[in-house]
């Protein structure tokens, strides 16, 4: 799908579809207006006959309107009052569903709803965005693939201001749209195919592009080196695991110390010898989300080609309960020299993360991390599915994702990490236990990980209830790729 900024007018522009909007009050947008008079009044006749009473996000396909170029017009609500972010999303979810998978080039006329808060770069990247969204579809393992529905060629955003910042957005929300997609086809793909070597294997295919450099550390390697945690975990599968390192140099100073992103790639959690009980357990296969992520961050900055370095690192294994796995009671030593003892095999997204944080952090000295992971149960039953919790003890770091966060409506909610919550980790047997009991839950597993970042800033993304869709709509979301896109290039 091609994106561009085009200054025609609503009545003007050829295209399969214009989409223009009303109000609840059934006041039309000036470019609705514009139709309205050359068509005879056919849209607000429309409104009088009670086909749309311009409830946000509420659509009507007119074709055949007298007196204009396009085809058809989308006429589409926007409410009672100006649309906020929520509501803005919610109108261009509307749009996308409506347009993307029709043949030919839509035009969007509603540079009409920007605002100061949502000015009309924001609404064009989101607008991107949501064709992204709308145009994603999981076909890799049907055997007989669904005729290739139909798609729009070409999105045309019909601005009166500067078309450079414009077109920019577009390209900017194209690029996150891409990555979003990418971390979704990732996270849906079924756990015989995605393996911790697959998802190596896609690190090798994004280095085609020669500004990445990919790593990848096998599991013997990483065992000899003393990653006893993340070992710990991979031992109890046949499939072996790995930690991938992927280093885009975009800074002009190509030493320039990287942002570190780390993501989760458990590619699927029995929960090892604390075996998860079996309903939904399926849906395990989602907790390399992180991963994923990550992979579609790196999609995106490729896209971009922002001036920064990034250290993109994905840490990966199966948690398995085998003859060769992690008992608990078993005492590893990380490759921090730190001793944990695992009380519950099915805490292994912290065993796997802890290691690959000490490898960034004494291998590439980053100037931040943030690691992303489908960590916890708890987090998901205190956040639900809308937001991610952030857990921080840097301010500076706290006000960047949050403003992020704010930015793209990835959401997060920040849950505390203070040192009080520290002592539930105690053990008897080791320098710390990997569980720190039924309360807290969240929060302990961010206090582990803290124990690995010291002298580094660092911020960590609990995931487990917002990369994942339930119900009918079951699939991955590709959430945080905007929130990490837009962080990372406010850097
Ligand atoms: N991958 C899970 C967390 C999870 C649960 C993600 C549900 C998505 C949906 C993680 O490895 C895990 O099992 N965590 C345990 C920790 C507990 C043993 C301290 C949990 O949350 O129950
Ligand atoms: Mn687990
Ligand atoms: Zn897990």
């Amino acid at each position: 799908m091609k994106y561009q900024v085009s200054q025609q007018t609503a009545a003007e522009v050829q295209a399969a579809c214009i989409v223009v909007t009303i109000d609840q009050s059934g006041k039309l947008s000036d470019a609705a207006q514009a139709i309205d008079d050359a068509s005879n009044g056919f849209l607000s006749q429309r409104y009088e006959a009670g086909d749309i009473a311009g409830k946000s996000g509420e659509t009507l396909l007119l074709p055949g309107v007298a007196g204009i170029a396009a085809e058809r017009v989308l006429l589409v609500g926007t409410g009672k009052e100006a649309p906020k972010a929520s509501a803005a999303l919610k109108i261009l979810k509307a749009i996308a569903g409506a347009t993307a998978k029709r043949s030919g080039s839509v035009a969007l006329s509603i540079s009409e709803l920007t605002s100061e808060e949502l000015p009309e770069s924001w609404w064009a990247e989101q607008t991107a965005i949501a064709y992204a969204h709308a145009t994603y579809k999981f076909t890799e393992t049907k055997a007989q693939p669904e005729e290739a529905p139909k798609q729009a060629e070409a999105v045309e955003w019909l601005s009166t201001s500067d078309s450079a910042a414009i077109e920019a957005a577009l390209l900017k929300g194209a690029a996150i749209g891409e990555g979003i997609n990418f971390a979704k086809e990732l996270g849906n793909m079924p756990p015989n195919i995605c393996t911790p070597t697959w998802l190596a294997e896609q690190a090798i295919a994004l280095t085609a592009d020669s500004s990445l450099e990919t790593l990848i550390l096998d599991q013997e390697k990483l065992a000899e080196m003393g990653a006893g945690a993340f070992y710990s975990v991979a031992k109890g599968s046949s499939e072996p695991g790995k930690i991938i390192v992927m280093q885009y140099k975009g800074a002009e100073n190509a030493d320039e110390a990287p942002h570190m992103v780390l993501g989760k790639g458990i590619t699927f959690d029995t929960g090892g010898i604390s075996l998860k009980p079996g309903a939904k357990m399926d849906e395990m296969k989602y907790d390399m989300c992180g991963a994923a992520s990550v992979f579609g961050t790196v999609k995106a900055l490729l896209a971009l080609k922002p001036k920064i370095n990034v250290l993109a690192m994905v840490t990966s294994a199966e948690n398995m309960p085998a003859g060769h796995a992690s008992k608990p009671g078993d005492v590893v030593t990380s490759l921090s020299g730190k001793t944990i003892e695992i009380l519950n095999t099915d805490a292994e997204g912290r065993l796997v993360l802890c290691d690959a944080l000490t490898y960034g952090i004494d291998n590439y000295q980053p100037a931040s991390i943030v690691d992303i992971a489908t960590l916890t149960g708890a987090c998901m039953a205190a956040l639900g599915s809308v937001n991610s919790g952030l857990f921080t003890q840097d301010e500076d770091m706290a006000a960047q994702l949050q403003t992020a966060a704010d930015y793209s409506q990835d959401k997060v909610w920040r849950l505390p990490l203070q040192e009080e919550y520290q002592e539930l980790l105690d053990s008897n047997f080791a320098d710390m236990a990997n569980i720190g009991g039924p309360l807290a839950g969240a929060t302990t597993a961010a206090c582990f990980l803290s124990r690995f970042t010291e002298g580094t800033p660092w911020a960590h993304l609990d995931i487990a209830g917002t990369a994942w869709d339930g119900g009918a709509a079951k699939g991955a979301t590709g959430r945080p790729v905007s929130l990490l896109v837009n962080y990372l290039l406010n850097k």
